[in-house]
């Protein structure tokens, strides 16, 4: 067995998953990457694919299996794997709703539960959490996906406190709208309701002008080498020039003043 850090990265096959598999490759670690369908997958030098679908038990397992069955060890677990859904709260049906929540906070859930036998049997391991800024200040049009990240937010902050004295360190990311394929996987509310249909699309709008002119998945693949490298790494990496305004707004000005500062932003205000 090598000495060799070993990295699983859910959701390698596109943007941030993609880029920070690659940067950690190409950095000297043993990095596994996953896709529901590895096959179509591009093709990544030193780069090893495992099928994962983070919504089914016997995948995780099975993917954690074939990490731990090749190379003995996991030494970082990067929760990546996520998507987008977007309508109205009143649009979005529960099945919906649900779904999010099984794939974007249930399907951490599932993969701490599956790597954390074998970090503790090694006495030691890390766990970094891609969570977002929307998970610290909600996104309207995109509520159930704010509160999947919302509900990643508080777990994750709780599993450090609860596995620190383990030796496994516990991390989250917090970006704001990025420059990814995230859009095209984007899934909409099948249920439309006319009342909502010009906020709706203002929101929208905004939202995809600020992706479009947002930082490039490579930002997050940088934060992630960097914890994986920190000796002492913390809890939380607000990233960007927008998370890190955004943030810190919220922590200082008063409720209704940040509400209308969003009003403002996703184009809910009325003006033009
Ligand atoms: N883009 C942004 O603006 C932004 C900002 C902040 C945070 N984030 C977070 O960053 C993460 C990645 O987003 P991205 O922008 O890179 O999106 P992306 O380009 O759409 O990539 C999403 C990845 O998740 C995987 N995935 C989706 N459903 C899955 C499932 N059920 N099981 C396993 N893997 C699944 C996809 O893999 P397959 O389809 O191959 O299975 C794909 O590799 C997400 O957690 C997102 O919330 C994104």
């Amino acid at each position: 067995m090598s000495n060799q850090k070993v990295v699983l990265v859910t959701g390698a096959s596109s943007g941030n998953g993609q880029a920070t598999a690659r940067l950690l490759s190409q950095a000297g670690y043993k990095v596994f990457g996953t896709s529901r369908d590895p096959s179509s997958a591009e093709p990544m030098p030193d780069l090893e694919m495992v099928a994962l679908d983070v919504r089914d038990d016997d995948s995780v397992a099975a993917c954690v299996k074939a990490v731990s069955d090749r190379v003995g060890h996991l030494d970082v677990l990067v929760n990546n794997a996520g998507y987008e859904l977007a309508g109205a709260l009143e649009e979005v049906s529960l099945d919906e709703a649900k779904a999010q929540f099984e794939t974007n906070f249930f399907g951490v859930v599932r993969m701490v539960k599956a790597v954390l036998p074998l970090m503790r049997r090694q006495e030691g391991g890390q766990i970094i959490n891609i969570s977002s800024l929307a998970g610290l200040s909600p996104v309207p049009f995109m509520g159930i996906y704010s509160a999947s990240k919302f509900a990643l937010e508080g777990y994750t902050e709780a599993l450090r406190l609860e596995v620190q004295p383990l030796n496994i360190h516990v991390s989250q990311i917090e970006a704001g709208f990025l420059k990814t394929p995230m859009p095209n996987h984007r899934q909409i509310a099948t249920e439309q309701i006319g009342a909502y249909e010009l906020w709706r699309r203002r929101a929208l709008d905004a939202i995809r002008a600020y992706e479009e002119e947002g930082p490039g998945p490579e930002l997050v693949a940088e934060t992630v080498l960097r914890i994986v490298a920190s000796s002492r790494p913390r809890l939380r990496y607000v990233i960007g020039q927008q998370a890190k305004r955004v943030s810190r707004l919220r922590r200082f000005l008063p409720e209704g003043v940040f509400q209308n500062g969003s009003r403002s932003t996703f184009r809910l205000d009325g003006r033009e």
